[in-house]
C-alpha cells in the first residue's frame, strides 16, 4: 500500500475557506492574547519584537509551508500523523518515524493542561456576568485572592476547594470532546466558521475600547494608551544582543502558530493534491499574526499600561504569565463604564480562540490510530478523549506544585524546536529542495520567492539548532537536575517527568507495532 498512491479514502475538509479557518483557529489561541503581552512585556517590548519578526519571517512562514506540503504529500499516502508523513519522506531511514513521535506527544502534552486553563475562562466569562468579578474586582489582591481560590490552591470566601474550577473543566471537556467526536467537516470546521469570525468581531469592538481610553489616571500623565503602544512598537536595539530574547521570540512563533505539534501537518493530511497550500499556509500565518499584532497587542499591554505603568507590567508578566488575563485585566474592567460587559467579551473571545486550538492537538493523535492501525474514526475518537481526560488530571490536582509548567515546557518549547529542525532539514536535504518546491506549488495559488530555498535549506535549520545547542549549553544541566525547582516540588516534577517518558515511550512502541504489522502483511 505504501508504494502505491492509491490511499484508502480518508475524511476531508467541507471548503477551501474553511481548511483555512481551521488552521487559523488552531494557531489563534491563548497564545495570541496572553501569552504574547506577556512574553513581549517580559523580554523588554519594544526590544521583542524584532526578534519575533525575523523569526516569523525565517522560521514561523517558511515551516509552516513546511508543514502544509509534507502534510498534504503524507496524506497522500494514507498517512496523517508525522511517524507516518517522515517515514514517507525518507523511507530508507528505519529510525525516523520515531522522530515523528513528537508530532503526537507535543499537542497531547499541551492539551493536557491547556483545555484546564481554557475552562478558568469559560469560569471567569459567567463570573463576569453573574456579577461575581465586579465585587472582587477592585484591588490587586482580591483579585489575586480570587483566582488561587478559584484554582482551589487556598480556601477564601468565594472559593473552598476545587469544586467550581472542576465543574467548569468537566463542562469545557465534554464541549472540546464533541467536537472532537464529530469529526473535521461536521466539527471543527463548523466549529471554526462561525468561532472565527466572531472572535475577530469580539477583538475588534475590545481594541476600539482600549485605544479610546486616552490617560485613565491624570495624576500620571505618561501612562497613556499612546505611550502603552509605544512601549511594544519603539524598536529598542540594545536588548538584541540579548539571546534570551531570541529564544523566547521563536519560541512565541511556533507556539502561535501551532508549529512543530504536527497539528498543521495532520489538517493539511486531508487535502488533496489539487488543493493549494502555498497560498493557504500564508493567509492562515497572516491571519494568525493580524490577530496577534493588531489585536493581542493592542489589548492588553496598551491598557494595562496606562493604568499600571511600565514598570508594573513587567512585574505582573513575572508573577505568571497568565495573571496578565485573570488578575489585571478584570481590574482594569473595574474602571471604566459597563467594565463587566467588555470582560464578559474578553472571557468569551479567549474561550474561543482556546476552543478552536485544543480541539485541534487531539486530531494528529486520531488520526495516528485511524491511519496506523485501522481503527475508525468515531473509536479513535474515544480513545484519544478518553486518555486525555486521564492527562489532564496531574495539572489540574498539582498545579501549585509547577507540574503545568513542566508540562509547558518539555511540550511546548523543547520538542517543538525539535520537530521544527528534523522538519526543515527532512524537507530541503532529505526530500530534497527540488522535489519540495514542485511538491509545494502543486495546484499553488501563488509562486513561493525562491530566497525561501536558501533559508529553509540554511537559515532555518541552522538557526533552531544553535538555539538548541545555546540552551543545552546555558541551561540544559540546571533544568535536567531540577536546580530551579524548590525542594517540596521536586517529586512532583520528578512523577511529571517519568510520566512524560513513559508516555512518549508509549507511543514509540506503538509506532514500532504498526510498522512491524504492516511489514509482515505488505512486504513479506
Ligand atoms: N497556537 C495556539 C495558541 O496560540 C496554541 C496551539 C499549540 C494550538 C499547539 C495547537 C497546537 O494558543
Amino acid at each position: 500500500m505504501e508504494q502505491t498512491k492509491t490511499a484508502p479514502k480518508r475524511e476531508g475538509w467541507g471548503s477551501k475557506l474553511g481548511v483555512i479557518l481551521a488552521v487559523a483557529g488552531s494557531a489563534v489561541g491563548l497564545g495570541n492574547f496572553l501569552r504574547f503581552p506577556s512574553q513581549a512585556a517580559l523580554n523588554g517590548g519594544g526590544a521583542f519584537m524584532i526578534p519575533y519578526f525575523i523569526s516569523l519571517l525565517i522560521l514561523g512562514i517558511p515551516l509552516m509551508w513546511v508543514e502544509w506540503t509534507i502534510g498534504r504529500y503524507g496524506g497522500g499516502f494514507g498517512h496523517g500523523s508525522a511517524p507516518g508523513i517522515f517515514h514517507t519522506m525518507w523511507k530508507k531511514n528505519r529510525f525516523i518515524k520515531y522522530f515523528g513521535v513528537l508530532g503526537i506527544f507535543a499537542p497531547i502534552v499541551i492539551l493536557s493542561y491547556y483545555t484546564y486553563i481554557e475552562s478558568w475562562l469559560l469560569g471567569y466569562a459567567w463570573f463576569s456576568v453573574s456579577g461575581k468579578l465586579s465585587q472582587v474586582a477592585a484591588t490587586e489582591q482580591g483579585m489575586r485572592a480570587f483566582l488561587t481560590g478559584y484554582q482551589g490552591l487556598l480556601p477564601t470566601d468565594h472559593f473552598s476547594g476545587l469544586g467550581y474550577a472542576y465543574l467548569f473543566f468537566l463542562i469545557t471537556f465534554a464541549l472540546n470532546a464533541w467536537v472532537i467526536y464529530r469529526g473535521l467537516k461536521g466539527g471543527i470546521e463548523k466549529l471554526c466558521n462561525w468561532a472565527m469570525p466572531t472572535l475577530v468581531i469580539c477583538g475588534i469592538i475590545l481594541t476600539v475600547r482600549v485605544l479610546t481610553i486616552g490617560t485613565p489616571h491624570p495624576e500620571t500623565p505618561d501612562n497613556t494608551i499612546l505611550n502603552g503602544l509605544g512601549y511594544l512598537w519603539n524598536p529598542d536595539f540594545k536588548a538584541l544582543t540579548n539571546a534570551k530574547v531570541w529564544l523566547a521570540a521563536a519560541g512565541q512563533i511556533f507556539f502561535t502558530l501551532s508549529i512543530g505539534f504536527g497539528v498543521i501537518m495532520t489538517y493539511a493530511s486531508y487535502l488533496n493534491k489539487r488543493e493549494d497550500v502555498a497560498l493557504s499556509g500564508l493567509t492562515a500565518s497572516a491571519t494568525n499574526e493580524f490577530v496577534e499584532v493588531i489585536l493581542g497587542g493592542s489589548i492588553v499591554i496598551p491598557a494595562a499600561f496606562a493604568f499600571f505603568g511600565s514598570a508594573r507590567i513587567v512585574e505582573i508578566a513575572q508573577s505568571g504569565s497568565f495573571n496578565i488575563g485573570f488578575v489585571t485585566m478584570p481590574m482594569i474592567f473595574n474602571q471604566i463604564p459597563a467594565g463587566m460587559c467588555f470582560a464578559s467579551i474578553w472571557y468569551g473571545l479567549l474561550f474561543l480562540a482556546g476552543i478552536t486550538s485544543s480541539v485541534s492537538m487531539a486530531i494528529p493523535a486520531i488520526a495516528f490510530l485511524e491511519d496506523e492501525f485501522n481503527i475508525s474514526r468515531k473509536k479513535a475518537a474515544l480513545i484519544t478523549i478518553a486518555i486525555v481526560f486521564f492527562l489532564c488530571q496531574p495539572a489540574i490536582l498539582f498545579l501549585g506544585r509547577g507540574v503545568m509548567d513542566e508540562l509547558d515546557f518539555w511540550g511546548g518549547t523543547f520538542c517543538l524546536i525539535l520537530a521544527g529542525a528534523i522538519e526543515a532539514i527532512l524537507f530541503s536535504w532529505v526530500f530534497g529542495m527540488d522535489k519540495a518546491w514542485e511538491e509545494m506549488h502543486h495546484g499553488a495559488e501563488m509562486s513561493v520567492p525562491s530566497v525561501f530555498k536558501f533559508i529553509l535549506r540554511y537559515i532555518t535549520p541552522v538557526y533552531l539548532l544553535a538555539i538548541l545547542g545555546f540552551w543545552l549549553y546555558q541551561e540544559g544541566w540546571p533544568v535536567i537536575l531540577m536546580q530551579g525547582v524548590s525542594v517540596e516540588n521536586r517529586p512532583f516534577i520528578l512523577w511529571t517527568r517519568i510520566g512524560l517518558l513513559l508516555f512518549f515511550g508509549l507511543l514509540s512502541y506503538l509506532v514500532w507495532h504498526a510498522w512491524k504489522k504492516r511489514s509482515t502483511v505488505t512486504d513479506p
